[in-house]
């Protein structure tokens, strides 16, 4: 079965609906080799992901296995990925990973195979793709897979707000999103002023977030120490150093993240909000 005919024969002159599935193909294929994964498994999964993209929820519930859904019939986003996965044993594949593949290019799920993720991950940066996270995503895909597979969970977490793909995202073991998120509430706690996170997860080999906040007191810059020490106790974060250069300055070290507490003046003096500037996380 020559699926690339098979799509051109459904959607003819529209072209657009036809270039994203070849972007996604030649992604997929291209992963695939690299992992050592048949590429043909990868070609047919992707040419087919969204073969019945755009028919009417009716008619993709009929195309579906009834039990899929049973399961998955509050979200109709993934409808059309649930239909093809189940029709495409009619166009003579019975690979299970093949079929799962193109059912969960959508929702992702728990405990994805290898070629799973690879659809997943290329349905959302393929070249032709050019919405938030994109680019990003494919400047790391054949580098950094699986951060590549983290960020596409978090950008569609971002968009959707889906509580599963949150769900996904934690199962998978998250970014440091959650990390540095419970540094800037400790942070905040303590009333300093502003806090900008910086976001150099693509920049910097050594380290993914840049947090710089100012303290007004002294109080403030040691009890900081002491509140993170906490979180470091009950395993949430980890201190590997802690520079108290004097009362100016604290940079805390937490792998991951770089934290610098300043009074006003030093971090005007320093200026690394400048240089950090284009990173800037809003
Ligand atoms: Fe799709
Ligand atoms: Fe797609």
């Amino acid at each position: 079965m020559d699926f690339l005919e098979l799509l051109k024969e459904k959607y003819g002159s529209e072209l657009n609906r036809i270039t994203h599935s070849i972007g996604v193909k030649d992604l997929a294929v291209e992963l695939c080799k690299k992992f050592n994964i048949d590429p043909i498994k990868g070609e047919i999964a992707a040419l087919f992901h969204d073969y019945y993209r755009y028919e009417d929820n009716d008619t993709l519930i009929s195309l579906m296995d009834k039990k899929d859904y049973e399961t998955y019939k509050d979200m109709p986003w993934g409808y059309h990925g649930l239909a093809a996965g189940n029709k495409i044993k009619d166009f003579g594949i019975k690979d299970i990973d093949i079929i799962n593949a193109i059912k969960y290019h959508t929702l992702g799920r728990k405990n994805m195979s290898m070629l799973e993720k690879i659809i997943y991950v290329s349905d959302f940066c393929e070249i032709n793709r050019t919405h938030e996270g994109s680019k990003e995503v494919r400047d790391l895909v054949l580098t950094d897979f699986n951060k590549a597979f983290l960020l596409t969970l978090e950008y569609t977490y971002k968009h959707t707000k889906d509580l599963n793909v949150k769900e996904l995202l934690d199962y998978y073991g998250g970014l440091n999103m959650k990390e540095v998120e419970l540094v800037v509430s400790e942070i905040d706690k303590l009333n300093m002023q502003n806090i900008k996170v910086y976001d150099l997860s693509n920049r910097s080999p050594l380290f993914d977030y840049v947090v710089i906040a100012s303290a007004t007191n002294d109080r403030q810059a040691n009890a900081i120490i002491k509140n993170l020490r906490e979180l470091e106790l009950k395993g949430d974060i980890q201190i590997k150093g802690i520079e108290d250069q004097d009362d100016a300055w604290i940079l805390l070290d937490l792998k991951d993240i770089i934290v610098h507490i300043f009074n006003e003046e030093t971090r005007a003096y320093y200026g690394l909000d400048e240089i950090y500037s284009p990173f800037l996380k809003d």
